[in-house]
């Protein structure tokens, strides 16, 4: 009732601005002139008390509003897991990089070194059902995660596999990679390659008539990014020699390699009957050069 009472004057002190000065000559209204004055400071003070309290409001409405819209748009630009920027960066389209050096045991030695084990990941079954993914098998060290493998990581495998069937090739060496894993390999790069439908154009130039894109940069995912990310969800994971270690009746310990002063490598050392001074991790990692 009151705030009502308190708005009516306002709006007709407004308009008769004017008639104030007459008024005011009339000594019987100052009295009442001077009550009007004061409600109408009261109503002013509460009118723009409302007016600032609407502003704030308004601010921080729009800036929600606004962060809504960033992150919407910067997930329509983000990798589904790892969250990696789509073409984040300029990597310059190498046509002879490192891993065609023509000496063939520094070839063969940087192609050893490419290591796909960080891509075995062990992320919480909550996350992984949150993101749509189909069930993992359970992580052997901590019951709430669930295993996985980065498609980037085993494509990187897979074409190390190749890598080495060529490389046997190459020596006349018996094959260490299975006919079946090299095709299955060579496969799941195909599958890769059409997924990707990668539609950058490569440049074509008169003076290197058999090569394109040779003055080319390339947009690409930071893989560095990635690496980082999978480093926090590890698995303890290592493949090491994949004909030996396949042929196991378990695969438990290819699993053993967790960091020290952490729960999981505790549990293992418990699983393995071994004591403190059981360090797996320390072992080295396996190479073609054994
Ligand atoms: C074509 O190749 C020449 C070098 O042979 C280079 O100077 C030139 O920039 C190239 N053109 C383009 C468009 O990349
Ligand atoms: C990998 O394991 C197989 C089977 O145990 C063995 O014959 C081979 O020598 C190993 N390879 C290397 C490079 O250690």
């Amino acid at each position: 009732m009151a705030p009502k009472h308190e708005y009516k004057p306002l709006m007709g002190e407004e308009i008769s601005e004017d008639s104030q000065g007459h008024e005011s000559l009339h000594p019987a209204k100052e009295e009442k002139n001077s009550e009007r004055l004061r409600r109408l400071n009261i109503a002013l003070i509460i009118l723009i008390v409302l007016s600032l309290a609407l502003n704030i409001l308004q601010i921080s409405l729009y800036k929600v509003l606004l962060s809504h819209t960033v992150q919407c748009e910067s997930t329509t630009y983000r990798t589904k897991y790892a969250g990696l920027e789509e073409g984040e960066i300029d990597v310059f389209w190498n046509q002879k990089s490192a891993y065609t050096d023509p000496d063939d045991e520094v070839r063969d030695r940087l192609w050893d070194s490419l290591d796909f084990d960080p891509g075995v990941v062990a992320v919480p079954k909550a996350w992984a059902v949150e993101k749509g993914l189909d069930e993992g098998a359970t992580f052997p060290w901590d019951s709430s995660k669930s295993l996985y493998f980065v498609n980037a990581y085993h494509s990187m495998h897979c074409i190390k596999q190749v890598y080495r069937a060529f490389r046997d090739y190459r020596m006349g060496n018996p094959p260490s990679i299975s006919n079946g894993h090299v095709v299955h390999c060579l496969d799941q790069l195909l599958a890769d390659i059409k997924c990707q439908a990668d539609d950058t154009l490569r440049a074509t130039n008169v003076s290197t008539p058999h090569n394109s894109a040779v003055y080319q940069t390339h947009k690409c995912r930071n893989w560095d990014a990635l690496e980082e990310w999978t480093q926090n969800y590890p698995s303890c994971y290592r493949y090491g020699n994949g004909t030996f270690e396949d042929n196991q009746p378990s695969q438990l310990p290819r699993f053993r390699f967790c960091q020290e002063g952490t729960p999981e490598l505790e549990k293992a050392r418990k699983y393995f009957g071994k004591g403190e001074d059981w360090k797996p991790i320390e072992e080295k990692k396996f190479s073609w050069f054994d």
